[in-house]
């Protein structure tokens, strides 16, 4: 039978090539989305991938949402993949609190929600792969995202802690902390900001979609059973620790 994942934020930006290259490899896969109905509505039209609207960042919605989609895909889920995340960018002397809790709530609390929801059917079955995505940022900070930063960072401490009590279970728990992405969210950044992001970068480009799907379909592969609680990488050499 086809191993089901579950991708949030999974319509668009780097979770829309997530929810692609699994669905290629074969998984049977849904992807969560909140905002963007409409290219939700076109990314299920080009890909038959089935698409399912919740907010994350309210654990009774992830509840009613994760139960819809087992429903749909015919079992408890495998792989998960917390992608879903939004900026808020703002200098902190200028950050309105809504502005703290939005990006803490969409992109860490999410994290919580979804995780505590599936993961006793993954402690059942023995079996289950969680990918949390991070960021670089989260990793050194960066101007104008301390809310962003602090959101990303948690789900690395989150992740290991997760890891180390679901070891034993057959789940491993592994966040990636992607840099720059040509995405819909980096083209929003200030030119000049970009300009200057880009020639800290190495490698000299932003990251493409398909080069954080090639990871997360890594981990998630049933052979990489014995990396869990792991953060990698992926960000052309623009931090390296
Ligand atoms: N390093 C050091 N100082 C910096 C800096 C940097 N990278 N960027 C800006 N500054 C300084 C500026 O020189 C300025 O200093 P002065 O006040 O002394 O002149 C000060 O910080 C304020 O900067 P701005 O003039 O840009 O302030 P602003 O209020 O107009 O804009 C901002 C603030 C919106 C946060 C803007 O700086 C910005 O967009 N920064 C980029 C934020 C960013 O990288 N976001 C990533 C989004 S994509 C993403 O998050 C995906 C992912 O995981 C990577």
């Amino acid at each position: 039978m086809k191993k089901t994942a579950l991708v949030t934020g999974g319509t668009r930006g780097i979770g829309a090539g997530i929810s692609k290259a699994l669905n290629e490899a074969g998984y049977s896969v849904a992807a969560n989305y909140n905002g963007g109905a409409e290219t939700a509505k076109k990314f299920h039209e080009e890909t038959g991938i089935p698409v399912f609207c919740w907010d994350v960042s309210i654990y009774e919605s992830c509840e009613k949402g994760i139960a819809e989609v087992c429903e749909t895909l015919g079992g408890t889920i495998d792989v998960l993949v917390n992608n879903a995340g939004v900026t808020r960018d703002s200098m902190l002397h200028k950050m309105a609190p809504e502005d703290w809790t939005k990006v803490i709530s969409v992109n860490l609390n999410s994290v919580f929600n979804m995780c505590r929801v599936i993961i006793p059917s993954m402690r059942d079955k023995k079996f289950g792969r969680i990918i949390n995505v991070s960021s670089v940022n989260g990793l050194k900070g960066q101007v104008g995202q301390s809310n962003y930063a602090a959101a990303k960072a948690g789900i690395i401490g989150f992740t290991k802690s997760l890891a180390l009590e679901s070891a034993s279970k057959g789940i491993t728990v592994n966040s990636i902390a992607p840099g720059y992405i040509s995405t819909e969210m980096t083209e929003a950044i200030r030119d000049d900001i970009k300009e200057q992001i880009r020639a800290g970068i190495p490698v000299g480009r932003f990251g493409r979609v398909d080069e954080i799907a090639n990871a997360v379909l890594f981990l998630a592969d049933e052979k990489s059973s014995f990396i869990t609680g792991a953060a990698l990488n992926i960000n052309g050499g623009q931090y390296l620790q």
